[in-house]
């Protein structure tokens, strides 16, 4: 499948009003092409969305009612309301407590935590700046890096001979462009795809490693709550000379659509990044969020959540070894939503998407979570255990199973 997009005369035509960068953007896939059209019945294996039934619609919509009833207009103003902005203080409160702000940090509060990567693009790289990336790495943040600079670096963390920190050693020693490296990306904990944990030993070698060659590491934390054992503290609370840029969100532990995510890091970089923030924030959805938060127990809620999703994993876990050829592997999760399937070379990657397909289950293929220009033939695909029931999932890991053991029976030329 080929990542770059075809030329047509009426794009050719509109370009003549667009930047470099745009122009340079555009020979990529179409954002969230990696979604896969999807049939009303199929099983949805590709989505990392949280489960429908945590979704508090209805927590939601009674927060609305007292929120009108306590402050009536004021939400729906510019400016908003005392409980509207009191969101980035419950945020600051968190953060601080769990030492991902340090004194010297700010805190700024986004639209999802996608936001706040756009936005550190935004004020940190040129055309030139080298990106850093573990390789596989979460496909949206590769959008965004994409969209600033060619200079994408995915450095294989999915290698079980090799640590990523070894790599990256490698690589930072033995490189011979000279364009700055500006970011390097990483999903310390249950990692988006591949569901790994960074030890803490690597994650001190990243912060040393970012400051014997001076870049910025930004650590995306959407998943860092949901975790099935004993959690490892971020990267952040290692940051103790303003190296590290925290990203956070309540994508995974309330809903994706409230667009509530926050980033945390050295103060002038926040600063730069809050003047190219020109939406305002969201008075009306901070102030919901914020009375809801009011009537729950947030960590009772978390602890739940945790529990729920461990058993997704443990059941997810088991059909895969009930159901799965025996040279599809993939390591039990630790927390997260996702598991990523290694398969043989002898099958074909489109051969196993078409099949999975015709049998009604989606994932998404492994290419996807790789630079666009680099990427490698992947015997690889992920999961994600978080969405359907329990039932409709293992029923979705049977018929990948089955489209695996089709397509090992068409014999490849
Ligand atoms: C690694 C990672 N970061 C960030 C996000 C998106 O977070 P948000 O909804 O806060 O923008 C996701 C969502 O899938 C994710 O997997």
């Amino acid at each position: 499948m080929s990542h770059v997009q075809s030329e047509d005369p009426i794009r050719n035509a509109s370009k003549r009003w667009l930047n470099q960068r745009a122009v340079d953007a555009l020979r990529y896939p179409v954002p969230g092409s990696w979604l896969q059209p999807m049939g009303d019945t199929w099983i949805n294996l590709a989505s990392g969305y949280p489960f429908p039934n945590t979704v508090p619609g209805r927590e939601f919509a009674a927060a609305m009612s007292h929120l009108v009833d306590i402050e009536g207009d004021r939400p729906f103003q510019y400016a908003g309301s005392p409980t509207s902005n009191d969101l980035t203080e419950w945020v600051a409160d968190r953060m601080r407590k769990s030492r991902l702000m340090r004194q010297e940090d700010a805190l700024l509060m986004t639209q999802g935590s996608i936001q706040g990567l756009d936005l550190l693009c935004r004020v940190t790289l040129d055309s030139e700046s080298v990106v850093i990336t573990q390789g596989p790495t979460y496909m949206e943040a590769l959008e965004i890096f994409h969209n600033y600079t060619s200079h994408v670096v995915a450095l294989p963390c999915d290698r079980p001979d090799r640590d990523f920190n070894e790599m990256l050693t490698t690589y930072l020693t033995s490189r011979t462009d000279t364009h700055p490296i500006k970011l390097l990306y990483l999903g310390s904990s249950f990692q988006n795809p591949t569901g790994l944990v960074m030890s803490w030993e690597m994650r001190q070698a990243m912060v040393t490693l970012a400051m014997q060659y001076n870049f910025l590491i930004v650590e995306d934390g959407a998943y860092d709550a949901l975790y099935f054992g004993t959690p490892i503290p971020p990267i952040k609370t290692l940051d103790t000379r303003g190296f590290v840029v925290y990203l956070g969100t309540l994508s995974k532990t309330i809903a994706p659509g409230l667009r509530v995510g926050w980033a945390t890091g050295p103060s002038p970089l926040l600063d730069a990044m809050a003047r190219w923030k020109k939406d305002l924030g969201n008075p009306v959805i901070s102030g919901i969020t914020r009375q809801y938060l009011h009537s729950i127990n947030y960590d009772a809620r978390l602890d739940l959540l945790r529990e729920q999703y461990r058993d997704r994993a443990h059941l997810a876990h088991e059909a895969l070894t009930h159901f799965m050829p025996p040279d599809v592997l993939w390591d039990a999760p630790l927390g997260g939503f996702y598991i990523w399937l290694r398969y043989p070379d002898r099958i074909e990657s489109t051969d196993l998407l078409d099949k999975a397909r015709s049998l009604g289950v989606s994932y998404v293929p492994g290419q996807y979570f790789y630079p666009f220009a680099a990427a490698p033939h992947t015997q690889k695909l992920r999961i994600c255990f978080s969405y359907e029931t329990p039932p409709r999932m293992e029923e979705g890991i049977r018929r990948l199973a089955r489209a695996f053991e089709q397509t090992l029976g068409t014999p490849h030329l």
